[in-house]
């Protein structure tokens, strides 16, 4: 298959390329990506995060991004840097605070005066959750915000027994909100998971119309996110058919590795895949080029079916604006929730005028106006929700045993 050429970036700024920082691999750039507190969340790339540094907005947002996932399933996680009017900087959603991470920190700092604001904008995401205590920890002077009803699993513990520096650490809403001269804070939220309870704080910067948000939209690009050129191992090794091919680099592998990822990304099992028998998994198993951990040495059980691309395809931006509510967060957070879901969007288009949408994973900037998100509630609210077949079963069987063991609520409430 030939990978179709890129389309025109609709987002592109003109400072975007031209700020991206390079990295080269050298075992210095290792020291200075390591992050010791992988094993409290162990998910890839573990103990080196690798970050691509863009400026999204010239002297006014940026974005620190760095991989994360299961099992080579692994997507970009990003914190917005955002230029306060009064000076100085506010960290949205906070990466790994790698030795890299916060060299370009202080670089911004010495233009745009100190980092004065850590924000966390969700209840639930461990993933950005468990950066925040070390970023903290990185800048003595901030105030940190958190948002409100966190919790932690499986044991519930103080947000001070989790690393949050007590003195100065405050709750969106119930002790007020940072920076109301230039941004609106608006929740999603809170609304009952069971296990937990799901909230997201997103935050309209006024003057350049950027929205920031966490988890509850998306654009899933059609090509691989440039984070990838610093470490395409993930693409590759889903680009394979079987676990004896050893990872090589091509453009139409990484191609073909994205689409499959997105597919694990979305439906955890996508459906047009089988799994090999046990007796194919051993003969993978050592394959000459496949003997080392990079490539799970040959563990790969999967045959992707024909067809499956039309899966993936589906699920890429088709157009500019191509917002989306997340499979996997549709059927497995918001399986009941769709009415609060799209009240918040509409909410989110009556804030001010919207320029840019910055979510913490897969693309950003996304160009979204408040038409586009007018129309995304009304096509949310129109289709099918959290639907239980094709792609959608492997989701739905397990939303099912949870709603049967009792650890989710079977209708949707707010918390
Ligand atoms: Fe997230």
């Amino acid at each position: 298959m030939l990978r179709p050429s890129a389309p025109e970036s609709p987002m592109a700024l003109p400072a975007t390329d031209s700020t991206t920082l390079p990295v080269a691999d050298s075992a210095a750039n290792a020291r200075r990506q390591r992050w010791p507190w992988w094993p409290l969340l162990p998910l890839y790339p573990y103990g080196r995060r690798r970050t691509l540094v863009r400026e999204l907005l010239p002297g006014r947002l940026w974005s620190f991004e760095q991989l994360q996932g299961v099992w080579y399933v692994a997507v970009p996680i990003r914190m917005t840097v955002l230029r306060l009017q009064e000076g100085g900087l506010l960290l949205y959603a906070p990466v790994a605070p790698t030795a890299e991470v916060l060299e370009q920190l202080r670089a911004l700092e010495t233009s745009h005066g100190p980092v004065r604001t850590i924000v966390l904008p969700t209840s639930s995401g461990l993933e950005h959750k468990l950066p925040v205590p070390a970023m903290a920890r990185a800048f003595p002077q901030t105030q940190v915000w958190v948002t409100p009803r966190q919790w932690s699993f499986p044991l519930r513990l103080p947000l001070a027994w989790l690393g949050f520096p007590a003195g100065r650490t405050r709750v969106l809403l119930e002790q007020g909100l940072p920076h109301t001269d230039q941004l609106d804070w608006c929740p999603l939220g809170p609304l009952d998971l069971g296990l937990g309870t799901f909230m997201e704080m997103a935050c309209l910067d006024r003057a350049s119309g950027a929205l920031l948000i966490t988890d509850a939209m998306v654009r899933i690009p059609s090509d691989p996110p440039a984070l990838f050129d610093l470490d395409p191992t993930p693409l590759l090794f889903h680009a394979r058919e079987r676990g004896d091919e050893p990872l090589l680099d091509s453009p139409e592998r990484r191609y073909r590795g994205w689409q499959r990822l997105v597919l694990f990304a979305n439906f955890l099992r996508p459906a047009p895949l089988d799994v090999s028998s046990p007796g194919e998994m051993l003969g993978d198993c050592l394959a000459p080029g496949c003997r080392g951990p990079r490539a799970h040495f040959g563990f790969y059980p999967f045959r992707w079916r024909p067809g499956w691309q039309e899966e993936a395809t589906a699920l890429m931006a088709s157009e500019p604006a191509g917002l989306q509510v997340a499979a996997v967060l549709e059927r497995l957070v918001f399986p009941r929730q769709r009415a609060a879901l799209v009240r918040w969007i509409r909410q989110l288009a009556a804030l001010g005028t919207l320029r840019w949408l910055i979510p913490a994973h897969y693309e950003a900037p996304v160009a979204c106006t408040n038409d586009d998100l007018l129309a995304l509630a009304d096509r949310l609210e129109a289709r099918e929700w959290a639907p239980s077949e094709g792609a959608w079963a492997f989701l739905a069987g397990i939303d099912r045993r949870l709603v049967n063991l009792g650890l989710v609520p079977s209708q949707g409430e707010e918390a």
